[in-house]
């Protein structure tokens, strides 16, 4: 299905930092954003209303003609990546924070992320984890002062490790702010990877889109913040 959209989803603003790679990546395709602004944070919420909530969400995404949904949240795809692609009936693809290659790769990685994201990986040998309550939230909040964000918080935390997992997609809109702050940590994110596998599954699919310039469409209530931030902040040329 060539010229279906790729649909890609969070609780709010983090998944266009997603969508960002995936333009790199695939350029020729339609995409359609969909933030759940409304019901953001996703981070600190039950898997039961964070289960409902999604279900709401693909019901009313089932009305668009998709080739693949990417869910551009790492809390999301933790806990349901299977169950949105078995809904939907579509490929689709999570972002998760790199670990297995933080730890292959570096000394004492630290993995940051929302609470929801931190119980899967809390037991996990090799890797400290943090869950933060608040950060995506003030991401959110604070979308066209990022730099103003403070993270000396982390400062404490972060002594005596040698890389740091970005294990939120609204973090990753952070990523300058996390190299300035806490340079010469080493900062790996999920969200390159997930662009370069959709790439990929297109390419082999041979269902590359035929757009001669990508095509964003912001869909869902309250979508005009998204569309703002992308056009202001985000950007891509
Ligand atoms: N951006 C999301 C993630 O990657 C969700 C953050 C939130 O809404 O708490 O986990």
């Amino acid at each position: 299905m060539k010229d279906g959209f790729i649909c890609v989803i969070d609780s709010g603003i983090g998944g266009l930092a997603v969508l960002k790679e995936l333009i790199k990546k695939a350029p020729t395709e339609k995409y359609l954003y969909f933030g759940d602004n409304l019901n953001a944070p996703y981070g600190n919420k039950s898997k039961r209303k964070l289960w409902e909530l999604t279900l709401n969400n693909l019901v009313y995404l089932s009305q668009f003609k998709l080739k693949a949904m990417v869910v551009g949240c790492n809390t999301l795809s933790v806990n349901f990546v299977n169950e949105i692609q078995q809904f939907l009936g579509v490929k689709t693809f999570g972002v998760f924070p790199p670990v297995e290659s933080a730890i292959i790769n570096h000394k004492n990685p630290l993995l940051i992320c929302t609470n929801s994201t931190a119980k899967q990986y809390e037991n996990l040998k090799g890797v400290s984890v943090l869950g933060l309550k608040n950060l995506a939230y003030e991401i959110e909040e604070n979308k066209y002062f990022l730099h103003n964000i403070d993270l000396s918080f982390l400062a404490k935390e972060i002594h005596q490790k040698n890389c740091l997992i970005l294990g939120c997609t609204h973090y990753e809109l952070l990523k300058n702010t996390f190299l300035s702050h806490f340079c010469p940590l080493k900062i790996l994110c999920g969200a390159e990877y997930t662009a370069n596998m959709v790439a990929k599954y297109l390419k082999n699919n041979k269902s590359l889109g035929k757009q001669r310039r990508f095509l964003v469409e912001f869909v869902g209530k309250n979508q005009t913040e998204n569309r703002l931030f992308w056009e202001k902040v985000v950007k891509v040329d």
